[in-house]
């Protein structure tokens, strides 16, 4: 059932291809220029006259709901919120009938996020459902909904339904900003015909960076300490990047946005310390720049993960991943993809259970 692969995180991992295809698949119509979304389309007027978006959700969906904050305000100009479930329902959140509600779950049991739905919807708001499993019990208490069509997810540690629920909350930007008008004709075209192309980039990122990634891991088996450091749309895949270490290798892992880091953690840098940094060609590149010189100026260990043919940060980078240019907004799909590998390899070559870390539970239905 694990299809040859040593365990279901990494067989998840190779899926992605096909779970991003499968997630557009009937939705995005390159050829006719349109994205189908049923549950939009039916309440279009109601996303349209929203006062504001709120996204709910825990930990890795967590993440993804970040990135489609950046995505929806980005493309269809409409406020969003991102709120942890738990911190949601426990703060008497201000909420009306004239907000919308995006839930994203995996599993579509996580209690918090199903708890802070029920307020939601008890305040009159309309809820939106990104779910996984078919059925679940968010994906039924909610107004409507998109599937994301990942296939069943058996590691505890969440790869293949992130990268669906960021395919979902692209198209959802691109299907409002297109109605809206915020997102003109042209570039609309532009960026559904890129998106339509990114699983055979993803494909292309198993191949070349599978044997370096496992390589790379194999030195940092003994780390205690990892820093994940993005901007903008990769700012959540770094945090994500630390979430998918710490949940698998036990190594203690702080995601932060590249321009914190001389807030505070730059005080932690020393030649002992691995630092993970986003940094392909769009997206405040020449920012990064100056970020990985601050880094190499006290010794830190940059892996780099850059964009084919890079040259200023490979220059300075300790190790270098490759992976092919994309617009910014598709970054984090493809750049989570060796994240993932990494934090798997360091997570088997120090012998944890990497599809069931301990402590933790595929769902947790419990508060
Ligand atoms: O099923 P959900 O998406 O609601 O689960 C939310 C979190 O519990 C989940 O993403 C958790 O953080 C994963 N173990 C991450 O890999």
């Amino acid at each position: 059932e694990k299809g040859g692969y040593e365990h279901f995180m990494l067989k998840e991992i190779f899926e992605q291809p096909k779970s991003i295809h499968d997630t557009m698949r009937g939705r995005l119509l390159v050829d006719e220029g349109v994205i189908k979304m049923a549950g939009i389309w039916d309440h279009v007027e109601r996303f349209k006259n929203a006062n504001r978006i709120i996204i709910i959700a825990c930990g890795t969906s967590w993440h993804a709901g970040l990135i489609g904050e950046y995505l929806i305000e980005e493309y269809a100009r409409i406020p969003v919120e991102v709120e942890y479930a738990s911190e949601f329902r426990y703060r008497n959140p201000i909420i009306t009938d004239k907000d919308v509600v995006i839930a994203i779950s995996q599993s579509g049991e996580t209690a918090d996020t199903m708890a802070a739905l029920k307020l939601a919807k008890e305040k009159g708001a309309f809820i939106y459902g990104i779910c996984n499993v078919v059925d679940s019990s968010i994906a039924r208490i909610t107004d409507a909904g998109s599937y994301t069509h990942a296939g069943p997810e058996i590691g505890v540690a969440s790869t293949k339904a992130f990268t669906a629920q960021l395919t979902i909350l692209t198209l959802i930007a691109f299907k409002l900003g297109k109605h809206n008008g915020n997102l003109g004709n042209a570039d609309f075209m532009s960026l559904i015909a890129e998106l339509d192309a990114i699983p055979k980039k993803i494909e292309e990122v198993l191949n070349t960076t599978h044997e370096l990634v496992q390589n790379i891991a194999k030195d940092f088996v003994n780390a205690t300490n990892f820093l994940y450091l993005g901007r903008g749309y990769n700012y959540p895949a770094a945090l994500e990047g630390a979430l998918k270490l710490k949940e698998i290798s036990y190594i203690h892992a702080e995601g932060y946005p590249a321009a914190e880091m001389k807030h505070g953690p730059i005080a932690l840098i020393d030649e002992n310390m691995p630092i993970v940094i986003i940094a392909p060609k769009k997206g405040h590149y020449d920012k990064i720049v100056s970020n990985v010189q601050e880094i190499k100026a006290r010794k830190g260990k940059v892996i780099a993960v850059v964009n084919k043919g890079d040259q200023q940060v490979s220059a300075m980078a300790d190790y270098v991943i490759e992976i092919p240019e994309t617009s910014e907004c598709f970054s984090p799909i493809v750049a989570s993809v060796p994240l993932q590998l990494l934090a798997y390899y360091i997570a088997v070559y120090r012998g944890a259970n990497v599809d069931q870390p301990r402590n933790l539970a595929k769902s947790v239905t419990v508060e």
